[in-house]
C-alpha cells in the first residue's frame, strides 16, 4: 500500500475531524497522481538500507542520490531532494505528475515519489553504467572503452531526447542542466538524459546550478549565466559542449593545462579557424573512426555553441546535421560565446550585481556589461538568474 492509499484510507474510516494541510492536499489531488507510483519512506528506507552511505552514488545540486532495491527486487537510483525545495505538496505532485509522463528512450523514466512530511523524494530507473562524466571523462576510473561507434550513438541519443523535450512535450522543457553528469548511461550505452523538468520543483529565486561540480559553468551559455536568459537556446549551447567533450574526451574545463588549453572550447574554436579541427579528436580514436565524421560532429559541437543564440541550430535540426541529413560542411560557423572570457570571475549564486567587464564577443546579442538580469524581460528567465560576483577571483 503507498502512503497515499493508507492516509486516504485512514480519512474515510474515523470519525470526522480536522485534517492536517498535508492529508488536505494529498486528498485534493486524488484525481490527479492516480498515474504516479507513490512510496513510503519506510519502503524507501529500507530500499537503501536505512539511506547508508555506502548506497549513496552521488549528490547534486538538488540532493543526495542512492542506489535501492525495491522489495520486488528492482534496482532503483532515489534522490533525496534537499530541504530547500519548500514547495507545497499539491504544486509538487503536479510537477511529478508531469515528469512522470514523460516518456523517450532517450529521458530517465520517474518511476515515482514519496511525499512524507518534509520529506521529497524521487524514485528513477537504476542506469548501470553511471555517467559520461564518471565514466568517459572520469579519467581512466572506469574500464568502458567508447569507441567512436559508441560515441556517435551517444551524441544522437542525446540530441533525440533534448528534441523530444524541446519540440514535443507540451508545454516544452528547457533542461538547464545538460552536462555530463546528466547523461546516464544504460547497460548498452545508450544514453538517458536525467534531471529534466527538476527546475521546477525549487523556488523560483534559488538556482539548482551547482558550482560544486566541477565543469558545470563550462556549460553555460554566456547570455544565461551573465544575463540569466534562458530559453532552449541556452540548452543547444551546453549540448554543443558536451559533444566536444565527447568527441575530445576530455572535461571542457581543465584548469590544470597551461592558460591555451584551459577550456575546451576555445581551443576548438582556434583549432577550426587554422582548419586544423581533427587535433582535438581524442587520441585514443586513431584509427577507430571516420575523420571526416568525427570533424561534422565538431561542427555541430560549434554551431550550437555560437555566440548568438538564435544562429544555434534546433535540436531537431542538430539530429538531421549529426546523421548526415544536413549538410553541416554548408553552414557558416561564427565564434561561440566563451564564459571563460568571464572565467576570472567568482561565480556567485543569489547575489547580484553589476560587473563591468569588456565583452570580446562580435555580435550584438552579446553584452559589454553583466546586469541584473529581470525575469519581466523574457518569461523564460523565470527560474534562475546565475549572476556574477564583481569580486575577481585571484587564485586563477
Ligand atoms: N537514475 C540513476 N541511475 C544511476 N545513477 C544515478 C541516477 N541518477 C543519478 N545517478 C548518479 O548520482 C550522481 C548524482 O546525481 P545528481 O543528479 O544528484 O547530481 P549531478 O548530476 O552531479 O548534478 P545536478 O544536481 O546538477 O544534476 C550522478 O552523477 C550519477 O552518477
Ligand atoms: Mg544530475
Amino acid at each position: 500500500m503507498n502512503c497515499f492509499s493508507s492516509l486516504f484510507k485512514k480519512r474515510s474510516a474515523s470519525p470526522p475531524r480536522r485534517p492536517t494541510q498535508s492529508c488536505v492536499e494529498l486528498d485534493e489531488d486524488v484525481s490527479s497522481i492516480q498515474n504516479i507510483r507513490m512510496y513510503t519512506y519506510k519502503e524507501l528506507r529500507v530500499a537503501t538500507e536505512g539511506f547508508s552511505p555506502d548506497k549513496k552514488v552521488g549528490e547534486g545540486g538538488f540532493g543526495s542520490v542512492y542506489k535501492g532495491t525495491l522489495k520486488d527486487g528492482t534496482l532503483v537510483a532515489i534522490k533525496v531532494l534537499s530541504s530547500e525545495s519548500r514547495q507545497g505538496v499539491r504544486e509538487f505532485l503536479n510537477e511529478i505528475k508531469a515528469i512522470a509522463e514523460i516518456e523517450h528512450e532517450n529521458l530517465v523514466k520517474l518511476y515515482g515519489c514519496c511525499v512524507d512530511g518534509k520529506h521529497r523524494i524521487l524514485v528513477y530507473g537504476y542506469l548501470e553504467n553511471n555517467s559520461l562524466a564518471q565514466t568517459l571523462l572520469g579519467g581512466g576510473h572506469s574500464s568502458i572503452q567508447f569507441n567512436w561507434h559508441a560515441r556517435s550513438e551517444i551524441c544522437v541519443g542525446i540530441a533525440k531526447g533534448l528534441a523530444y523535450l524541446h519540440e514535443e512535450v507540451q508545454p516544452h522543457i528547457v533542461h538547464r542542466d545538460i552536462k555530463a553528469s546528466n547523461v546516464l548511461l544504460d547497460r548498452y550505452l545508450k544514453p538517458k538524459i536525467s534531471d529534466f523538468g527538476l527546475a521546477k520543483l525549487f523556488p523560483p529565486n534559488m538556482t539548482h546550478v551547482s558550482t560544486r561540480v566541477a565543469g558545470t559553468v563550462g556549460y553555460l551559455a554566456p547570455e544565461y549565466a551573465i544575463r540569466g536568459h534562458l530559453n532552449r537556446k541556452a540548452d543547444v549551447y551546453s549540448f554543443g559542449v558536451l559533444v566536444m567533450e565527447i568527441v575530445s574526451g576530455r572535461c571542457n574545463t581543465n584548469r590544470k593545462l597551461p592558460a591555451e588549453e584551459r577550456y575546451l572550447l576555445e581551443k576548438a574554436w582556434k583549432l577550426y579557424e587554422k582548419e586544423k579541427l581533427a587535433q582535438l579528436v581524442d587520441e585514443s580514436l586513431e584509427g577507430d573512426c571516420d575523420i571526416e565524421e568525427v570533424c561534422r560532429y565538431m561542427k555541430v559541437g560549434l554551431l550550437c555553441t555560437q555566440d548568438m543564440p538564435k544562429l544555434r541550430p534546433t535540436m531537431s535540426t542538430v539530429v538531421k546535421m549529426l546523421t548526415g541529413e544536413i549538410d553541416v560542411n554548408a553552414e557558416k560557423i561564427s565564434r561561440p560565446g566563451l564564459l571563460s572570457e568571464f572565467m576570472g570571475v567568482k561565480v556567485d549564486l543569489g547575489h547580484t550585481t553589476t560587473m563591468d567587464k569588456p565583452n570580446i564577443g562580435d555580435t550584438s546579442d552579446s553584452t559589454a556589461t553583466a546586469r541584473q538580469s529581470s525575469s519581466s524581460e523574457d518569461i523564460t528567465t523565470s527560474y534562475a538568474t546565475m549572476t556574477f560576483n564583481s569580486i575577481y577571483d585571484r587564485s586563477n
